[in-house]
């Protein structure tokens, strides 16, 4: 199946980023968020992730106008009805996102896949409340999203073959590099992630270093970009929280319990940088 226009629904940090990809690599692209505050905000990204682009050198000046071009913003969910894909990335709720597929259900055409971003709901239930359970999948995609190569490639129990290297080829040509994973918590990356961090947060409850040294340890003692407590702050407190939470609902394993610092964070606010303040300040 040929995907010609994209729509991306939610323009936070990862679905604003989802839609400039898809705009940088040629597709006509709606983006759609219910909030106008939100929407701007999203758009701001977008532009200034382009401006710092040309500023460093990586796109051109018409690169960048071409992008924006192809790229339209709306507070009408109905304008993503044309799209041949729609990748939904608003909040993890699976009544919103039930409710988001049934408005847009009533619009799209019969071809139209579905693909969800999300990163801790099961894939397989969110198809199933759908009228298109074989043309939905997950499309998972990592923050900053620009950046980063990689996509997870969900299929649903119900994804037919058709979707899945729908999905995949649409993976690559909006150039990121696709992994195939299943539908279980966490897919392949979080379900390493998570429990990596979590013990990092464990680690430092109780005193095996500094907040500095455990990130100093791992960034240049392995060669990660960032040490765990720094990327916790950059992934959110209360998104890794929400993730370790589901995935140890459906595992009972303790290695994805919530440490009782993390909990407690999340309860004063202290959600990393979007909030200001996590492990560290900013
Ligand atoms: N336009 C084009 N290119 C840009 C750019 C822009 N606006 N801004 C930066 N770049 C390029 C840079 O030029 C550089 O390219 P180079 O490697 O060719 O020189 C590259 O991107 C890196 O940029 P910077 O040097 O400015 O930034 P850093 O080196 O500090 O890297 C980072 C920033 C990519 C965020 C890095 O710290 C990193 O990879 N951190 C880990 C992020 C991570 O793990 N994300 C996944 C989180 S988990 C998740 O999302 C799943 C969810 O379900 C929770």
């Amino acid at each position: 199946m040929e995907i010609k226009t994209v729509g991306v629904l939610g323009c936070g940090l990862m679905g604003s980023g989802i839609a400039q990809v898809a705009a940088a690599a040629g597709f006509k692209t709606h983006v759609a968020e219910a909030n106008k505050k939100a929407l701007d905000r999203g758009l701001n990204r977008i532009n200034k992730f382009l401006d710092d682009g040309v500023a460093k050198g990586k796109v051109t000046a018409e690169e960048k106008e071409a992008t924006l071009g192809r790229l339209t913003a709306t507070t009408e969910i109905a304008t993503l009805k044309d799209a041949d894909l729609i990748i939904e990335a608003i909040t993890e709720n699976l009544d919103d996102k039930v409710a988001a597929y049934k408005f847009l259900e009533a619009a799209v055409a019969p071809h139209t896949i579905f693909a969800t971003n999300t990163s801790s709901l099961c894939v397989t239930e969110l198809a199933a409340r759908t009228r298109r359970p074989d043309r939905f999948g997950g499309l998972h995609f990592f923050n900053p999203v620009p950046l980063m190569k990689l996509v997870e490639v969900v299929r649903a129990l119900t994804t037919s073959d058709e979707t899945y290297q729908a999905l995949f080829s649409f993976s690559q040509a909006i150039g990121k590099e696709p992994i195939t994973a299943p539908d279980k918590p966490g897919f392949i990356v979080n379900r390493l992630l998570v429990p990596y961090l979590l013990d990092a947060i464990r680690c430092y409850e109780r005193g095996l270093g500094t907040m500095e040294d455990i990130d100093k340890g791992m960034k240049l003692g392995c060669g990660y970009p960032m040490g765990p407590l720094t990327l916790l702050d950059f992934v959110g407190l209360d998104t890794t929280y929400y993730i370790a939470n589901i995935m140890y609902d459906e595992y009972k394993d303790p290695m994805f319990a919530a440490p009782p610092l993390l909990k407690r964070m999340v309860l004063a606010g202290r959600l990393g940088r979007k909030s200001g303040e996590g492990f560290y300040k900013y």
